[in-house]
């Protein structure tokens, strides 16, 4: 008999997938969630692919050390580099990652011009070189790097102005082609997304993934007759790899959480 009161293990190079359990934890409050934040290895975006598969695979084997169910990989990085590797690896358990949310941004108006956020990584793998090529017939996408934003997530930094310089240094070219749309590719950019604001003005719509993971992440525990029944709220327990100032990360994962 399967116990489904096991946690949802849910990973991310660092406090940035805090933004995706956010989602899922408002969707699904009765289950129990396990979260593991590797901050010591942040951030993924800008290492090598063989890394990222080798730090992805250590997640996954933290979070099933501690009874996980199913896995989310609430990291865009992490999911364009390992996703398929991880679900060969592990084939008996739902393994859920994150896409940008492309083709929201593209059905939501006809011939709009859209600037894709993410990390260098996301935006060279086929994965996502893939997503694209199924809409640019019918939006103008251009891809952003943005190598330095999570140092800043990661540092608590969410509203200087270095934040805000920086934003303005890598969105103006885009605001100058007089882009409609934004999607942030990365789950760490969700806790930027006012100063992103500051920066582009109001007009522009901003597209998250995180609420697809969440309906995708229920769909496939009802399909592998995981779902809890229990009619209480669930717990949240958060675990991160830097050991010089793993707490301080761990308290910003809760404050980012309780917003
Ligand atoms: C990173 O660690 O560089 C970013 C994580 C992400 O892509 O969501």
């Amino acid at each position: 008999m399967k116990d489904n009161s096991r946690p949802i293990g849910v990973f991310d190079s660092g406090i940035g997938g805090i933004s995706v359990l956010k989602e899922i934890v408002s969707l699904m409050p009765e289950e129990n969630y396990i979260y593991y934040g590797d901050s010591a290895n942040a951030p993924y975006g800008t290492r090598q692919i063989t890394d990222i598969q080798h730090l992805s695979r250590n997640c996954v084997e933290f979070l099933l050390e501690h009874g996980a169910k199913a896995i989310v990989i609430a990291c865009n990085t992490a999911t364009s580099a390992a996703a398929a590797m991880l679900r060969a690896d592990y084939p008996d358990i739902p393994v859920i990652g994150i896409e940008p949310a492309l083709k929201p941004a593209v059905l939501w108006k006809e011939h709009d011009r859209i600037a894709v956020m993410a990390t260098p990584m996301t935006l060279k793998q086929d994965k996502f070189l893939s997503l694209m090529h199924t809409y640019e017939d019918r939006s103008v996408i251009y891809r952003v790097p943005c190598p330095k934003l999570v140092g800043f997530v990661e540092n608590g930094d969410l509203d200087s102005p270095e934040l805000h310089d920086y934003l303005q240094e890598i969105l103006s070219p885009y605001l100058e082609k007089g882009i409609d749309a934004i999607v942030l590719g990365c789950t760490h950019y969700p806790f930027v997304e006012k100063m992103i604001r500051t920066v582009v003005g109001p007009d522009i719509k901003i597209f998250v993934g995180s609420h697809g993971t969440a309906v995708e992440l229920r769909r496939r525990l009802i399909a592998a007759g995981l779902k809890s029944e229990s009619a209480e709220q669930g717990t949240v327990e958060i675990y991160n790899s830097c050991t010089t100032d793993g707490n301080a990360h761990v308290a910003l994962c809760r404050k980012l959480l309780a917003l």
